[in-house]
């Protein structure tokens, strides 16, 4: 004990409570008391007496417990440092890393206190024959990213795509598709397909004979009219089928496909609800309102019915978080879209406080900001597959420019894994809030905070390992293992679990990032292998969860 307070006095940081800490995140109990042979309890007394002294990274505070001192009053390296170090190594970080592969992290303590939930996450949610534009593609990855990171920390996700399937623009593309459609060309490439009649019944809907038959058809649409239906059936099922296969492209799949549709008759129910509870109002024009503002002066409302009767976009979404949480009985409910919609999921939060869903308080909206000036080589960005094909593209280009892409089994497929890195990166450098201006040239920089770099990375750590084959721990050299550049890595894969505990509390995948591009920078050369072995595993666990694949060559 007497050599333990003398460390910490020189490594000090403020310490509330038994773990958390003001400055980078949270100490590994565990994995300090191993070091320390002390047990867990002492060590968290001693550490919850430490004054704030000087602000120092947790990772030093750990390392300098390790360099056990006689001289107790200098926060030096202590003399017997390597040892200390190579015990770190050997007996912590290196061996869990090794042994828990793809768990490496979240496995921590601090997780254990973390109640196992089940999670409902509803993200890209495109609107079927209208663009699938990139904020659609933000939702995407964004929402990928939260399931991932979900499942890994061990909770049940549902992951679930809201199309927009229903709604007057159904009626302008059944008489546009009887006007222009092909059933083939449905039937091949329906997304594509169906824009284009869109756009041409827009046009032709300036007339008031389409439009007449537009609004009829909608409404067949919601007497349920046999024929109508199905045709209406066709367009969302192929759809359907090509989201799937382009899905597949970015490595994101969804256990439930849902849409607006569902939602028209319960849309019914929840008016009848609102009726019922006294919430519904009644304006002089018809449409039915729910008062929303504290003192009930009607300073905000929320619209939830059209003056003839019919349900609006969140009257539906009511029908459908209700309706979820009924068949799921889930936790927490997360929606991933823009933050243009921020209001609607405020106004819909609070009307189902008001209908006395206490639930509500375990929803969330987790927006984004705009993303500016992305186009692809045929212009505004309308579907989905010209942005994976784009970045194909352009990658298989920079690719073929450098020598080594000869030897690539299948360039195409890693263009493509690489490229999405790139894509992905880049949107997850900063807070999700904000915008960013979209740039080809910056996210596909070979060099650099790029997705392009850490593939590149993971791929020459994954060749040294196929070259010389995996080092036993036993080996491990401790002269290396003593260098400063070998110890900050060390440090550093020991922060693993830190970073995604705060990625998992505020679901921003910044944290995540970052901590992948500093440890793709602080990779010291030459090194251990093992400490490379364990630096790939930790880089690829943490690019999986951000919705990269790693390749192992480029
Ligand atoms: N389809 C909508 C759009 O493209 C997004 C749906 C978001 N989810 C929801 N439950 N409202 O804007």
């Amino acid at each position: 004990m007497r050599e333990f307070s003398g460390i910490l006095r020189g490594g000090g940081e403020a310490i509330h409570g038994v773990l958390p800490c003001s400055f980078q995140g949270f100490f590994n109990i565990s994995c300090l008391s191993k070091v320390l042979d002390l047990p867990p309890e002492n060590l968290i007394k001693s550490i919850s007496a430490v004054p704030v002294s000087k602000k120092r990274r947790v990772a030093d505070f750990q390392l300098s417990i390790a360099s056990v001192t006689e001289d107790n009053s200098s926060d030096c390296l202590a003399p017997d440092l390597h040892l200390q170090a190579q015990k770190l190594a050997e007996r912590t970080v290196l061996r869990q890393v090794l042994k828990d592969g793809s768990e490496y992290g979240v496995k921590s303590e601090l997780f254990s206190t973390v109640p196992k939930q089940k999670a409902l996450i509803e993200f890209s949610s495109p609107n079927i024959a209208k663009k699938f534009h990139i904020g659609h593609l933000r939702s995407t990855i964004v929402g990928n990213f939260i399931a991932n990171l979900k499942v890994a920390l061990g909770h049940e996700v549902i992951r679930m795509n809201y199309l927009g399937d229903w709604g007057m623009q159904f009626g302008l593309l059944g008489v546009g598709f009887q006007l222009f459609g092909n059933k083939e060309k449905l039937k091949t490439s329906p997304l594509q397909h169906l824009f284009e009649v869109y756009v041409q019944v827009n046009k032709a809907a300036e007339d008031e004979n389409t439009k007449k038959l537009a609004k009829d058809f909608f409404r067949k649409l919601e007497e349920h009219d046999e024929q109508t239906l199905s045709l209406w059936k066709q367009f969302r099922d192929f759809s359907i089928d090509e989201y799937i296969r382009i899905y597949k492209r970015l490595g994101v799949h969804f256990d439930e496909y849902s849409g607006e549709s569902f939602y028209q008759e319960k849309s019914k129910e929840v008016l009848n609800m609102l009726e019922n509870k006294g919430l519904l109002q009644k304006t002089i024009k018809g449409t039915g309102i729910v008062d929303l503002s504290e003192k009930k002066d009607l300073s905000s409302f929320s619209t939830v019915m059209r003056s003839d009767g019919t349900s609006l976009y969140i009257t539906r979404d009511l029908a459908a978080a209700i309706d979820r949480m009924n068949k799921h009985n889930c936790d927490t409910m997360i929606y991933v879209t823009g933050k243009s919609q921020s209001n609607h999921f405020q106004h819909l939060f609070q009307i189902l406080k008001l209908m006395g869903y206490d639930w509500v308080e375990r929803c969330q909206h987790v927006s984004f900001g705009l993303v500016q000036g992305m186009k692809t080589r045929r212009g505004e960005v309308i579907f989905l597959e010209d942005v994976l094909n784009e970045v194909r593209s352009r990658m298989l280009q920079n690719m073929a420019s450098t020598k080594t892409t000869k030897e690539i089994e299948d360039p195409m497929e890693t263009a493509e894994k690489v490229g999405l890195a790139a894509l992905i990166i880049q949107d997850f450098q900063g807070l999700l809030s904000s915008d960013y201006q979209f740039s080809w040239d910056r996210a596909l920089q070979s060099r650099g905070d790029t997705g392009v770099f850490l593939q590149y990375t993971h791929a020459r750590l994954h060749s040294l390992e196929q070259m010389h084959g995996n080092e036993q721990l036993t080996d491990i050299n401790v002269a290396c293992l003593q260098e400063p550049d070998a110890i900050s890595v060390l440090q550093h894969l020991l922060r693993y679990d830190e970073v995604l505990y705060r990625s998992s509390q505020d679901l921003q995948p910044k944290h995540i990032v970052s901590y992948l591009l500093t440890l793709r920078t602080g990779l010291p050369e030459p090194a251990r292998l093992c400490l490379f072995q364990a630096a790939r595993s930790v880089l690829a666990n943490g690019m999986k969860l951000l919705g990269i694949t790693p390749v192992t060559q480029m």
